[in-house]
């Protein structure tokens, strides 16, 4: 057998690779809430701006308008943070000093440090021993964050942890870049996870590849490998991102099912990331689903990144679409390239 022979009979034998998988027993999310900056901003207005219309973005997104963050009313990352967090916890019938851990999702935070999920400490009047850190897995990182905030959770004396999404994406957007100003708006959401003895597992999965090509966006006076400044604002490969989505987002999807030996007929609804409406159909297609389990929010929305799937599950809340306690699948993907799963119960408080 020649080399290359051996390579290609290794290579056919080897074992698909298995994700791995976590498991953390009894916790639940008992409290939602989400916040949306006050300026809408319609496709119609970014016609204004750059060569593109509302029939361009509508049909190959599913967006319609976007809101931003209005500096001069004092809008920012951090305000749609506390506002999201303090919803939250009001839905979830508890109290700041309940909470023990505070994680952000964000990869567009005010500062590099102090981190938004600190700065929560004060706005919120967390007590000072409670664990405060962001995290930083770009569209999957609200996803990422619940799970880690869930594993800490098993080991801390406070019951709950507040885990928020919040982005401020107008802050590093091209606005000479038709192919990316379009798509992404600011907002933030938040869930309150509870440690309850009678709750069922929170189930993930997760998976990472580096990539800084598909989608870069800037950090504190980024450089390439040469040491030339990056750009200052967010670039994308518009097509490359939209195969590898639609690549992952059904693949992490039936994981997590099949990690929680849940059948998809048994999830009371899936709360996809909304980056584009066909990214969306194109997962549903794959995995067989009800669309109506997975209906979305983009159209008023955008690609709000890390806030999108908890401000996706706030409004399927408090329209009463979500009726509580239910099973709920939530995916993200994203930069880094990053994406995650879970399925987790949402009760009532
Ligand atoms: N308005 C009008 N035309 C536009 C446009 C806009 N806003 N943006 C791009 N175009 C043009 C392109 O220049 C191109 O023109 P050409 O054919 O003359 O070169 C044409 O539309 C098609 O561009 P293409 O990039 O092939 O479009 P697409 O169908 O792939 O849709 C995206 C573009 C960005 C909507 C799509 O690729 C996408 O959603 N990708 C994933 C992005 C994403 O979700 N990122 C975040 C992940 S968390």
């Amino acid at each position: 057998m020649s080399a290359t022979e051996a390579m290609n009979t290794n290579a056919a034998a080897a074992p698909e690779s298995t994700p791995q998988v976590g498991r953390v027993p009894g916790v639940r999310i008992v409290g939602t809430g989400s916040a949306l900056p006050s300026r809408t901003v319609t496709n119609d207005d970014l016609a204004q701006i750059v060569d593109t219309s509302d029939e361009w973005i509508s049909t190959r997104t599913g967006i319609r308008s976007r809101r931003y963050c209005d500096r001069e009313q004092g809008e920012s990352e951090l305000t749609l943070a506390r506002d999201a967090a303090r919803r939250a916890l009001e839905a979830s019938g508890h109290t700041a000093d309940e909470v023990g851990i505070c994680l952000v999702a964000s990869f567009t935070p005010a500062a590099a440090t102090p981190s938004t999920a600190c700065l929560l400490q004060r706005e919120l009047g967390l007590a000072e021993d409670t664990l405060c850190l962001d995290v930083n897995a770009a569209c999957a990182g609200f996803v990422y964050a619940l799970y880690v905030a869930a594993s800490l959770l098993e080991h801390t004396p406070q019951p709950l942890a507040l885990v928020v999404g919040a982005e401020e994406l107008s802050r590093v957007m091209d606005f000479s870049d038709r192919s990316t100003c379009v798509l992404f708006g600011d907002g933030a959401g938040a869930a309150v996870l509870e440690r309850a003895a009678d709750a069922p597992a929170l189930t993930a999965t997760w998976g990472s590849r580096g990539n800084d090509e598909a989608l870069f966006a800037p950090g504190v006076g980024s450089v390439d490998e040469a040491g030339e400044p990056r750009p200052s604002y967010l670039t994308m490969d518009g097509r490359a991102v939209f195969r590898f989505a639609t690549e992952v987002l059904p693949k992490c999807t039936s994981e997590v099912l099949q990690a929680a030996g849940v059948d998809a007929s048994d999830v009371d609804r899936f709360v996809f990331h909304q980056a584009n409406k066909r990214i969306v159909d194109v997962a549903v297609r794959k995995l067989g689903l009800d669309p109506a389990r997975c209906a979305g929010n983009i159209d008023h929305t955008g690609n709000t990144s890390a806030a999108s799937v908890p401000i996706l599950l706030d409004e399927l809340v408090r329209t009463g679409a979500l009726v509580t306690p239910a099973r709920v699948v939530m995916a993200g993907f994203g930069a880094g390239l990053t994406w995650a799963s879970c399925l987790v119960e949402v009760a009532s408080s």
